[in-house]
């Protein structure tokens, strides 16, 4: 029996890889100008430090995440995102006494254990990105107005910028207690899950698919009725720095994310191109994560683009690097295919990408190879060029064909390429 890949877990083919590349150095070329930095972090990490910060009672944490009891009787679980891994590192590290702001960011494999369809997977790319020290409103739309540069440059044309406010932790306990009031009037309309979630995160009801819960939702008390002076005053210099840099956004007072760590400023990048899964990104502000995961009382804010949704939707780069050789070398015969060997190979450590075949092949189904692989150039090496000291080099484009001396072979190649990449 063929053993195939797990459900939900993809393979991302040749093919695909100069895609995904494009878009994984756009994404260090923008992130650099604004300052940013990269950070590794493992994918396996101690369960309770996503219990503590995206919180117990989501979904995430109550039913999607791959957790283990380890030999060391110790609970890990496979990350499900990457903001908790990296403030775990920037407390583990202090790197909040090399500086007091840290710009970071990275790009790896999350995963979760969803139900699989269109855009959802269980192991999904995040390139996400985080930013530590500041709790200036302006800092805020200057993120956003970084992802979006970064969503033009890579090609994304249509999709809209949702922005609410979850308030902090003074004025979010009073919206959580008028929801509370005006859901216990309607529980047995709620289903059951959301029934539960009243008593554990009534937020959460907010985030539920089913209609009826939806219908309930509308009509439900509003954050914004609900912000303090410093939670409007926030929100209204982070709307209008989006305005200043013509950033176009709606308020829908009715996203609350699916973690709990967030305070005041949410956002999300949707589209219409995706069907149900329709967020390319999200992110927002956890002013109270750091302390609570243990470190100093530091804020922050981050978002996270899903690689596999948005490379679905934008189209291919134009100019997308080939990753073809430069030249092909067909070699006819014993004598010639170990001096090809090692041509190729001295060719290949002195930074030319060289192709050639192994086993013995007609010259056509060589030269046929050689197409296949978009070689502009081959080099055919047969018995009686050997014994003349000549190679035939061959314009795959034109087909013309010149002799060259089989000791000028490395500079001529050498040469040619220099010339071809400028
Ligand atoms: P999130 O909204 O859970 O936020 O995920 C961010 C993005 O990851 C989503 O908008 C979506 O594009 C992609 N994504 C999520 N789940 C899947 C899935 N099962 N399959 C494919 N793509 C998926 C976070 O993860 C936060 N850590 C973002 C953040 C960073 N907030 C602050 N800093």
């Amino acid at each position: 029996m063929n053993i195939k890949a797990v459900k939900g877990f993809k393979d991302i083919l040749p093919q695909d890889s100069p895609k995904w590349r494009f878009v994984e150095e756009k994404a260090r070329e923008i992130f650099s100008h604004f300052g940013f930095r990269e950070i590794r972090v493992p994918v396996l990490e101690k369960t309770e430090l996503f219990r503590r910060s995206i919180g117990e009672s989501t979904d995430i944490v109550e039913k999607e995440m791959y957790t283990f009891l380890d030999k060391s009787d110790e609970y890990l679980s496979l990350r499900p995102e990457a903001t908790a891994s990296i403030i775990r590192a920037f407390i583990e590290h202090h790197l909040y006494t090399v500086d007091p702001i840290a710009k970071l960011y990275t790009i790896g494999p999350m995963f979760r254990r969803e139900r699989p369809q269109k855009g959802r997977l269980r192991q999904f790319h995040q390139i996400d990105v985080e930013i530590l020290g500041y709790n200036d409103p302006r800092i805020d739309a200057e993120l956003i107005l970084m992802l979006v540069q970064f969503l033009k440059d890579v090609g994304l044309r249509d999709y809209q910028i949702e922005v609410n406010s979850l308030g902090c932790s003074s004025c979010r306990p009073i919206f959580r207690e008028a929801i509370v009031d005006y859901l216990n009037k309607r529980e047995w309309d709620l289903c059951q899950d959301c029934q539960r979630r009243l008593y554990v995160n009534p937020l959460r009801v907010f985030d539920c698919k089913v209609p009826s819960c939806g219908e309930i939702v509308n009509f439900a008390p509003s954050i914004k009725d609900y912000l303090c002076e410093s939670c409007n005053s926030h929100f209204a210099v982070f709307c209008e720095s989006l305005a200043r840099f013509a950033i176009p956004y709606q308020v829908n007072a009715k996203m609350v994310r699916g973690l709990d760590y967030y305070t005041r400023t949410a956002f999300e990048i949707t589209t219409t191109a995706l069907g149900a899964q329709n967020a390319v990104a999200g992110g927002g502000r956890y002013d109270g994560l750091v302390k609570s995961l243990g470190g100093p009382d530091i804020p922050g804010i981050g978002f996270a683009v899903g690689m596999e949704r948005l490379l679905e939707i934008i189209p291919n780069p134009p100019e997308l690097r080939e990753e073809n050789p430069f030249l092909f070398i067909a070699a006819l015969g014993e004598l010639a295919q170990s001096l090809a060997y090692h041509l190729c190979n001295t060719l290949r450590i002195n930074g030319i990408p060289v192709e050639m075949n192994y086993c013995e092949r007609s010259l056509k189904s060589q030269l046929k190879r050689a197409d296949k692989l978009r070689c502009p150039y081959t080099l055919i090496i047969g018995e009686s060029e050997i014994q003349e000291n000549k190679a035939i080099l061959r314009d795959m484009r034109s087909s013309e064909q010149v002799l060259i001396c089989l000791n000028d072979v490395f500079e001529k190649i050498q040469w040619l390429y220099r010339e071809g990449k400028r």
